[in-house]
């Protein structure tokens, strides 16, 4: 069975949230094992993070960059994985989705940050506010694309 994490910030109206159960309840239906973590709530620990075969990054956007959390995430992970040559983030197909109040150029931060991860599915999910029945269609479609890419 493939194990996916869906590893996301949200703090201020459920924005990101939303999504993120979206692309989870995606990821399920394509039979997949889906964690979900969100960033405001604590540090994902990034030891756990080898065990997943696929990753949902969802962020919003934050002075048109990525939540700290994230970033903090990314930080640990070359700490811990990169630095001491540890198998981890190197090869996981990923995909992103995005919230913001009007701006939305943290797209851009995600897809420069995010590409040492391995290699993107899909086109990232971009959700202006709340997120329309629409945007969350398409995150339950960017979930089963990402779990299809991942067996
Ligand atoms: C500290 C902070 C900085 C923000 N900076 C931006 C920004 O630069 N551009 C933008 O479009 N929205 C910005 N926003 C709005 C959020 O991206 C937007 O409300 C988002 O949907 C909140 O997601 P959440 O409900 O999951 O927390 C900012 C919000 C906060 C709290």
């Amino acid at each position: 069975m493939v194990k996916a994490l869906v590893l996301y910030h949200s703090q201020e109206f459920g924005n990101t949230e939303a999504m993120a159960q979206a692309v989870a309840e995606g990821l399920k239906t394509a039979e997949c094992d889906v964690d979900l973590f969100n960033t405001n709530e604590g540090r994902f620990d990034v030891t756990t993070f080898p065990q997943y075969d696929c990753v949902a990054f969802g962020s919003p956007d934050y002075f048109s960059y990525v939540a700290g959390g994230l970033k903090t995430f990314m930080d640990d992970h070359y700490v811990h994985d990169v630095r001491k040559g540890l198998k981890g983030l190197k090869g996981k197909p990923y995909v992103l989705f995005y919230s913001h109040g009007g701006g939305g150029k943290v797209k851009s931060a995600m897809l420069n940050l995010f590409k040492r991860v391995g290699t993107i599915v899909g086109e990232p999910v971009e959700s202006y506010g709340k997120p329309s029945q629409h945007v969350l269609e398409e995150c339950k479609a960017l979930g089963r694309k990402l779990a299809k890419k991942s067996v």
